[in-house]
């Protein structure tokens, strides 16, 4: 990739905040490129962070081609910065772009770019447990209403500093359990990471809102009973204290990094650690009796989200008194860990950027 670097003007610099919230934030600068068919992937560069200027009839505003990925950078006790196996998420960019009908990138030069942009942005990785949000984003930029595939894309690199996802931090939250609304089917696009799969979440992401709760879990479109993810996060059932259980991935769930890692950090931890179907209302039975003995997110921007509750068909379903559970935890701890370079890495899941 032929990289230009625009030397940023001293006088657009922000300084980098304290307080942080999720997503409200970004740095100074941008990487971008853009595709042609004819030329490929060009002009890339990493320049101020500036808005767009796109006509109202580019495709993406229309048929919301478009895909993203979610990533962060780590801040070390050295002073280093670690990223958390990014190439999981350059494929699965790749993945979702194939999905989408998107040209693919080059991943070996996308995480090379990412990572001179992050080395030029170091600054404003926060000590943990704030973290520097990634998001690689791709979306169509043909200047035309006919529906079909754009010729030209637009990919782009933002930053942003953030702390917790949850106002709750690492402290239960609720989740609200839909039964009429369905976030993705089978032989659909759940599986890529596209706009449109959140989007359809957010009717009834705000009606869980008003009735208190923080995310929404979802069932399966088919029968609607069998649980497939959260709205951010994938999740992940502990029986008896010792058995952990994420839902397989169907094709309608986003195949999580965190998930995968979680699964593996487990089963090394001792934990039998399985991809079963969880049938809702079972599952739900398991809560009232206590053989569900915690419920857990997983994700980037969530880490691991403990579930202080379920609410479905106007029922409560309290997991574990609403405390923060043991395997949820200790998994928090490991896999924090290994992110911020706590501990040595023996899985080679961590890709260093030395500051200088
Ligand atoms: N499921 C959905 C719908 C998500 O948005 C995310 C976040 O990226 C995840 C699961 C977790 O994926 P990952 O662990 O790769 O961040
Ligand atoms: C992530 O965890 O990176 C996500 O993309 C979740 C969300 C903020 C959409």
């Amino acid at each position: 990739m032929n990289l230009h670097i625009v030397p940023l003007d001293p006088a657009q610099q922000k300084p980098v905040p304290k307080e942080l919230g999720f997503g409200n934030v970004f740095t100074n600068r941008m990487f971008s490129q853009h595709y042609a068919p004819d030329q490929g992937w060009h002009d890339a560069k990493i320049g101020p962070y500036e808005p767009f200027l796109l006509y109202p009839a580019t495709a993406v505003f229309h048929y919301a081609q478009e895909i993203f990925e979610g990533m962060k950078a780590y801040r070390r006790p050295d002073g280093h910065i670690n990223l958390f196996r990014p190439w999981e998420n350059m494929k699965r960019f790749n993945n979702s772009a194939r999905r989408m009908a998107m040209p693919v990138i080059d991943e070996e030069s996308h995480l090379e770019a990412l990572m001179q942009l992050v080395a030029l942005e170091h600054e404003w990785v926060p000590d943990a447990p704030g973290a520097l949000y990634i998001r690689p984003t791709m979306i169509a930029t043909d200047h035309a209403l006919g529906v079909q595939a754009s010729k030209t894309y637009l990919h782009f690199i933002i930053l942003g500093p953030v702390g917790s996802y949850f106002k709750e931090g690492f402290s239960p939250v609720p989740v609200y359990i839909s039964d009429t609304y369905r976030r993705a089917v089978r032989g659909g696009v759940g599986e890529a990471k596209t706009g449109g799969n959140y989007a359809a979440s957010l009717l009834v992401g705000e009606e869980a809102k008003a009735k208190g709760y923080s995310q929404v879990l979802w069932l399966d479109a088919l029968e609607g009973r069998y649980v497939e993810e959260v709205g951010a996060m994938n999740i992940c059932f502990v029986y008896e204290g010792c058995k952990l259980v994420t839902p397989p991935l169907t094709g309608s769930i986003l195949p999580g990094v965190t998930r995968k890692s979680v699964l593996q950090l487990a089963a090394d931890l001792g934990y039998e650690a399985v991809e079963e179907p969880v049938d809702v209302h079972e599952m739900l039975a398991g809560v009232r009796s206590g053989y569900v003995t915690e419920v857990f997110g997983c994700g980037t921007a969530a880490v691991i989200a403990p579930v202080g509750k379920f609410g479905f068909r106007d029922e409560e379903y309290i997991i574990n008194d609403y405390q923060v559970g043991p395997v949820a935890a200790r998994l928090y701890q490991e896999l924090t860990n290994i992110q911020f370079g706590r501990r040595p890495d023996p899985y080679g899941w961590t890709q260093l950027i030395a500051v200088k």
